[in-house]
Parts: structure tokens; sequence; C-alpha cells
């Protein structure tokens, strides 16, 4: 055990995301694409007398520091099964957009739990991490395993897939939030009758071998035009990065952020450029996937 562990999470995007009718428990059922892009939030875990989360980085002061926040309920979660009182600051360094549709707060949630595991020197198995990840939040488990998947269930049921190159994206980070739970009940006024979501197989494909005009074609993001309608201005965006040369454009999960699949590093950073200067967002950031996991920075 040492005194402080440091875990490196990265953010996801959806190539694809297809949701299907709300079921009974309020949750929706999906064939959910995720990618790993290396975009990352750092959790660093010390013993302390309380609980307690600081955040630092850009939107940090947007980040709840209280007991909601789910590297906190992460903590509080590994310590109950263990009988250890989760004694520890952990502290948030943001490199994810925050409520940007990338699953920042679930890199935390799993961040924490990987940084408390090693700290506490409890050596839980990847199947209990995976649970305790699932008990958190749809995206956790992902955050936890990286690379990319096939997400059934509400998400939290994990296939590894296979990535066959890099791809170039961008991101352009919104200027204000969407809260997830209302783009999906957007998602469910605009689409009464919603089908069992589906794995496309073309995209499966095209991830498998690297193809990047493949995967642009086939990218899909069903609650996409749930986000445009709660947040119009998203369009300019999406046109911005089209006319600047991206392959495929689409929002990123529930949102704001939006994604520009590039076919390379060099158009990545044109398109980037533009998306600054259209001043349709707040920033853009450039990054490759897919990504690795949690991992842990500095070993417990
Ligand atoms: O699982 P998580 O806490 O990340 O989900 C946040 C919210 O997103 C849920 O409360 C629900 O409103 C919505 N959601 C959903 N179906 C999913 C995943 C999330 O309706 N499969």
């Amino acid at each position: 055990m040492s005194a402080t562990v440091t875990v490196r999470v990265p953010a996801k995007v959806n190539v694809q995301l297809a949701v299907g009718a709300a079921r009974s428990d309020g949750f929706h059922d999906l064939a959910n694409v995720f990618l790993a892009v290396g975009l990352y939030d750092e959790v660093t875990v010390t013993a302390a007398d309380e609980l307690r989360v600081t955040c630092e980085g850009p939107g940090a002061d947007q980040v709840p520091l209280d007991r909601t926040n789910l590297a906190a309920r992460a903590a509080e979660l590994l310590a109950a099964r263990y009988g250890i009182p989760p004694r520890v600051h952990l502290h948030i360094a943001k490199g994810i957009p925050v409520a940007g549709g990338m699953a920042g707060g679930s890199a935390d949630g799993a961040g924490a739990l990987v940084a408390c595991d090693a700290l506490w020197g409890t050596q839980a198995s990847r199947e209990e991490l995976l649970d305790i990840c699932a008990e958190l939040g749809s995206d956790v488990p992902f955050s936890l395993v990286g690379g990319a998947a096939l997400g059934t269930g509400r998400g939290e049921k994990l296939q590894p897939l296979e990535v066959g190159g890099t791809f170039h994206w961008v991101f352009a980070v919104a200027d204000g939030g969407l809260s997830t739970p209302a783009v999906y009940r957007e998602f469910d006024r605009l689409t009464p009758d919603a089908p069992a979501p589906e794995a496309s197989p073309a995209l499966l494909e095209a991830l498998r071998t690297g193809d990047t005009e493949a995967l642009a074609a086939t990218a899909t993001n069903d609650l996409q035009p749930a986000a445009l309608s709660l947040f119009p201005s998203l369009a300019d965006t999406l046109a911005a990065g089209t006319a600047a040369g991206a392959l495929a454009a689409l929002v990123s999960g529930s949102g704001p952020t939006t994604a520009f699949l590039t076919a390379d590093a060099a158009s990545a950073h044109k398109v980037a450029d533009a998306l600054t200067a259209s001043g349709t967002c707040r920033t853009a950031r450039v990054a490759t996937s897919p990504a690795r996991g949690a991992q842990v920075l500095t070993p417990g």
C-alpha cells in the first residue's frame, strides 16, 4: 500500500448509440458502441480524516463535491463491501469536458474505485469492480475497461470489440451543458415507437478493420435529434466541422459536446482550428482513439 494513488481514466465517444423504448424502470435498452478517446481525468486518492472531494481544471466549478459525485459514491461502495471506513481525500483533475456527454463523471467513478482499491489493498476482482461500476451508472463499466466495447442492457453489459487502427477526432465543447435524463425524455417525446436497438454489423466491421471512412459512413446517434431539439445551436457547430472537412459530425452521447471524425492528425488540427474560429463552440480538442481504460499511474 502507498499513501497516495493516482489513476488516469479516458473519455468516451459513442460511435453508435441505438436507443429503444423506455423500460418499466425508466432506463432505455441500448446498443451502445463505446470507443475510449485520449482525453483523460486523473483521480488522486490520499488517506484523510473523512471523505472529501476536490476538483480542478476546466469546468471544475460545475462538479458536485458532495456525496452525489460518482467518485465519492465509488469510495463508499467499495468501503462498504470490505468493512473499511471511506476516509479518503479524492482529488479530481478534469481533462474531460464536464457535463458534455463524454462520460467524465463516470470516468471519475471508475478512477476512484481503482484508486481506492489500490490504496486500501482490497484487491477486488475485475468482476467485483465491474459490479460496483454498474451500480454507479450505465457508462461507468466502460470507463474501467476502455478500448472499444458494445454495451447492451442499459449500456452496462459489455462485450469487448477489436479495433484495427487509430481514429482521429475533434471534440467541440459547447457553452453550457445538457442533462442526460432530459435528453432521454426528449427522445421519448420525439420517438414514440422506437424499435429494439441493434448494433450495426457494418460499423463493427469498420472498427475491426480501422477503416475511418467506413466508420464515418456508419456512425449514428439516436439521441442526436433530442439533443438538437434542446440545444438547437449545436446544428451550427456540426455544420462548421463538416464544412472544415470532417468525415462525420455527430453529437457525443447525450451531448452537448459534438464529435468530428477526421481522416488524419493534420485534418483534425485543421477542423479544430476552424471550429474554434467559427465561434460556434467554447473550445475544440483533438484526440485519438482507442485509449486504455482506468490505469494506475502511481503504483499502490
Ligand atoms: O446510468 P446513469 O446514471 O448514467 O443514467 C443517467 C440517466 O440517463 C438515467 O437516470 C436515465 O434518465 C438516463 N438513461 C436511460 N437509459 C440508459 C442510460 C441512461 O434512460 N440506458
